[in-house]
């Protein structure tokens, strides 16, 4: 299986971090962002990896990744020109999937979690992370413990779980995104390709053990470094 990391947007929420340099790229303790979604692909057995960035820094994910033969993959990278959502940004990596199936992972998502892909036949699968503030996330609605629809960012939510940056879905999900609307944020939402698995049954649903994070914010950016800063230490 092939695997995508979506490392695009403007990083809004982190200016003036963002001003030069694209979030992903920012540190997270001890390395930059990006490693820690990048080893969480490598560690569920992907070996073939696109990089979608924006336009201003595309040169700088080149730069510090370069052909990925240093971390035992091969790496490629999409541009996507304006900053048009997580779908938006997938839907680049069509020819690149070939017909097949992907594992996706977005750039400011740190997992202590490892995932297995290889038994992924078809349909779609997310993972699942309880969180003290579910209204920052997709949260799914449960209903007899089934993910039964999830909602982007819900004033009151459904569940005190968050859908986590990390997806794999079947060579459906690019027609599914050619049939998407821009949402009242502008973006093509994810969540509304999830959704749409959902109504049809053909989602997968997991949990994620361990700290998850994303780190899109000043406080989940803070919280992510001290997180990994712990395990690092814990595990010298
Ligand atoms: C995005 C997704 C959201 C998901 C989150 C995970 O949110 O839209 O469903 O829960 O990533 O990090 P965003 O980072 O765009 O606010």
């Amino acid at each position: 299986m092939k695997g995508v990391i979506l490392a695009g947007g403007t990083g809004e929420r982190l200016m003036p971090l963002t001003k030069v340099t694209n979030k992903h790229l920012l540190p997270l303790y001890d390395e930059p962002m990006i490693y820690y979604p990048l080893r969480s692909m490598i560690a569920a057995g992907v070996k073939e990896i696109m990089i979608v960035s924006g336009k201003g820094h595309a040169g700088h994910f080149l730069e510090l990744l370069g052909s990925g033969k240093e971390f035992g993959v091969r790496l490629s990278y999409a541009v996507q020109d304006e900053a048009g959502g997580i779908a938006q940004a997938l839907a680049l990596a069509e020819e690149f999937a070939d017909g097949g199936s992907v594992s996706v992972v977005l750039g400011d998502n740190v997992f202590e979690d490892v995932f297995v892909v290889s038994d992924f036949s078809d349909g779609a699968r997310i993972y699942l992370k309880d969180v003290p503030d579910p209204e920052r996330f997709g949260v799914p609605t449960m209903s007899d413990g089934k993910v039964v629809a999830i909602t982007e960012k819900p004033k009151k939510p459904a569940s005190g779980y968050a859908v986590t940056g990390f997806y794999v879905y079947d060579n459906t999900v690019f027609d599914r995104i050619r049939k998407l609307k821009f949402s009242k944020r502008g973006e093509l939402e994810i969540t509304e390709v999830n959704d749409g698995y959902i109504k049809e049954g053909k989602m997968d649903v997991c949990y994620v053990k361990g700290f998850w994070s994303d780190a899109g914010t000043f406080e989940s950016l803070f919280r992510a470094s001290e997180l990994v800063r712990k395990l690092k230490q814990g595990s010298d």
